[in-house]
This record gives structure tokens, C-alpha cells and sequence, in this order.
């Protein structure tokens, strides 16, 4: 692993130098599933609304958008991973930068108390269970049913989660984000979504199941969207 210039990668353009912080055989699984580094800054500085704002990577692979994160912003960085080849690789990368503000947990989302954090990031954790093409390795156990209780979980843990709380989700199919969150933001050409809670309502109802007007989706024009990252 290479020292880091820290400065330098977090607003380096190219990703391909931020990956140099991983041994070679991660970069290229940091390219296909890492969070891009503009992407990442900007999705945390929405979920920072305030100095030591508690946030979970749901699925953090090794540790790309934390480390972004914690660096970028004022917050406190988790990521929950369970492969742990994966969370030594990120909690070594923290090491090696002395980044105070970003932890990593090797374990399952579904362990996880959601009442510990503020706000959450998710970049699609649940889809290789349903398409092959995203596998990552043969390390953990995937199906169809895992991803529905991975699923279920988030949006359980989300749903009783208080008024206030942020979501950004990045590509996935949302399905993870449960009533009462109003989209505030979105890019299509990103995939990306800004989401706050601002409504209580019951556990278990399927977003599908949501009033039309729940809602308020705002996509940004791609070039509006861009000025902002
Ligand atoms: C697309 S990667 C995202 C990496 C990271 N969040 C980022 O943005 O740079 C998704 C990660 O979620 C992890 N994951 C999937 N299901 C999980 C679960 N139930 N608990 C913990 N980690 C999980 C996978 O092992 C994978 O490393």
C-alpha cells in the first residue's frame, strides 16, 4: 500500500489515483464498485448537516467512500462490511492514513443498531444477490433471499429511524428507503439520490405501495448537478 498524499487524492480527479492508496489486485474491484471520489465528497457533505454527524456505509467494501468522507467532512465515518478481506484492506488503508474520524466494523448490515447513526449512505450492497454479474467473490453466502431480508432490515431499521435522518443511495433500486423519506435531490445520469426522512409511518409498507404525491422527486439537469460535485 502507498503512503498517501491525502489532499491529493481526495480532489484528484481521477479515481485511478485515489485507488493507488489499495495493492493492485483491489483497484480494479474499486473501480467497479467503488464510489467515484466526486461522488463520494458530495454525497457527504449532504449527510454532514453538523460537526460529528454519525455516519454508516451500509456495505463498505475497502472503505473508498469513508475515507472520502471523513477526510472531506467534519463526520464520523462507519462502514459495516461483511467480507473481511475487504474490511482489513479499509481499516488498514485508515491506519496508514491516521484518520481519526472513520472506523470500520467487519460484520453483517443486519447486526448493525441503527440508532448509533445520524444519517446513511448505501451504493447498491444488495444487488449481487440478484445479479451474478455484480458477484464479487465467492467468500460470503448470496441469494434472492438474503437480499430481501438485507432489504427488509434497512428499510426497518430506516423507518423507525427519527424525523431529520438522511439517506443518499448510489445506483441502487432504493428499495432499501422506506416511507416517510422525501427525495430531495436526485441525478439520473449519477444515480444518485438525496433523501430525508420527514415522515413517520408504519413499519412494512413497500415504498411501491406510496402515495404518488410521497414523494417530491427534483432531478436535477445534469449540468446543475455537475456544478455541484
Ligand atoms: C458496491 S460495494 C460498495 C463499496 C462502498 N460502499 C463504496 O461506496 O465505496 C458493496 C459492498 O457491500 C458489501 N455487503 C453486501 N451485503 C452486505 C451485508 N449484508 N453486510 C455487510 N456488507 C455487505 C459487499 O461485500 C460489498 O463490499
Amino acid at each position: 500500500m502507498k503512503p498517501l498524499n491525502l489532499l491529493e487524492y481526495i480532489y484528484a480527479l481521477e479515481d485511478n489515483r485515489f485507488d493507488l492508496i489499495y495493492p493492485p489486485e483491489i483497484r480494479e474491484l474499486s473501480e467497479r464498485h467503488g464510489t467515484p471520489v466526486k461522488v463520494a465528497r458530495r454525497a457527504a457533505e449532504f449527510l454532514v448537516r453538523e460537526p460529528g454527524a454519525r455516519v454508516l456505509d451500509i456495505g463498505c467494501g475497502p472503505g473508498k467512500f469513508c475515507i472520502v468522507g471523513a477526510l472531506a467532512t467534519s463526520g464520523k465515518f462507519t462502514g459495516v462490511e461483511q467480507r473481511e478481506r475487504l474490511s482489513d484492506l479499509a481499516r488498514a488503508a485508515i491506519e496508514q492514513a491516521n484518520i481519526p474520524n472513520a472506523e470500520i466494523i467487519h460484520g453483517n448490515v443486519a447486526e448493525i443498531n441503527f440508532s448509533n447513526f445520524d444519517a446513511f449512505y448505501l451504493f447498491n450492497p444488495f444487488e449481487e444477490n440478484l445479479e451474478t454479474t455484480l458477484k464479487i467473490d465467492a467468500s460470503v453466502n448470496l441469494s434472492g433471499e438474503l437480499y430481501e431480508t438485507y432489504t427488509e432490515h434497512v428499510a426497518r431499521q430506516l423507518a423507525i429511524a427519527p424525523l431529520g435522518t438522511r439517506v443518499v443511495t448510489y445506483c441502487g433500486s432504493c428499495e432499501e428507503v422506506p416511507l416517510g423519506y422525501d427525495c430531495l435531490e436526485s441525478s439520473l445520469d449519477y444515480g444518485l439520490k438525496f433523501w430525508e426522512k420527514t415522515k413517520n409511518h408504519p413499519v412494512g409498507v413497500s415504498p411501491q405501495d406510496a402515495p404518488a404525491t410521497n414523494n417530491k422527486w427534483q432531478s436535477s439537469s445534469d449540468a446543475a448537478f455537475e456544478e455541484k460535485l
